[in-house]
């Protein structure tokens, strides 16, 4: 058993509005907020997609973990993570350890018109991304629903309704322990 931190983590796949709900959230209750995309870029000094380009995908996916290694939960604080982050199941544990896990969950529909918009994710740069999308979702969504205390449909909702129902369920009374 262990003790859960102060943070908001959001989790969930490219395109659920993760790092606008992030912002969302850190401005309707003042908090700071920490992106490890954001964060990954600044190491790096390059785009993630220049980054997957030149170091390939597992450098990022290990920079990507120390980032997460480096986080805190010892004080209230929103944590958007990237969509491959609950891949390795050492980072799931550290991300219920830094406090509420909220994974933001969208139809395939509209996860494919809300990246169509922004071609900058280097798993999507592919013959047919809709159907890359079906492939990856199908092999996250377990993850995504393992790791969550809550999850969010974002479908339908603004990011604003998506950041008060994310304020209401990290309010609630703190998941008694850890997983692991
Ligand atoms: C990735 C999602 C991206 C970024 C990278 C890999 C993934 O973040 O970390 O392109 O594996 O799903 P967003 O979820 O913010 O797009």
């Amino acid at each position: 058993m262990r003790e859960r931190g102060q943070a908001l983590v959001l989790t969930g796949f490219m395109g659920t509005g993760k790092s606008s709900v992030g912002r969302e959230i850190a401005r309707m209750c003042a908090a700071p907020i920490f992106d490890t995309d954001k964060l990954l870029v600044e190491r790096f000094g390059m785009p993630v997609s220049r980054i997957f380009e030149q170091d390939g995908e597992p450098r990022f996916r290990d920079a990507e973990s120390e980032i997460v290694a480096e986080l805190r939960g010892d004080r209230p604080c929103v944590i958007v993570t990237g969509g491959g982050a609950v891949l390795r199941a050492s980072n799931v544990e550290m991300l219920r350890a830094l406090g509420t896990v909220i994974a933001l969950t969208a139809e395939p529909d509209v996860i494919f018109e809300r990246v169509s918009r922004r071609p900058s994710r280097p798993l999507l740069q592919t013959a047919d991304p809709r159907a890359t999308i079906e492939l990856l979702l199908a092999e996250r969504e377990p993850l995504y629903r393992d790791a969550a205390d809550h999850v969010i449909d974002t479908s339908a909702l603004s990011h604003a309704d998506v950041a008060h129902a994310a304020i209401r369920a990290w309010q609630q009374p703190a998941p008694t322990a850890s997983r692991q």
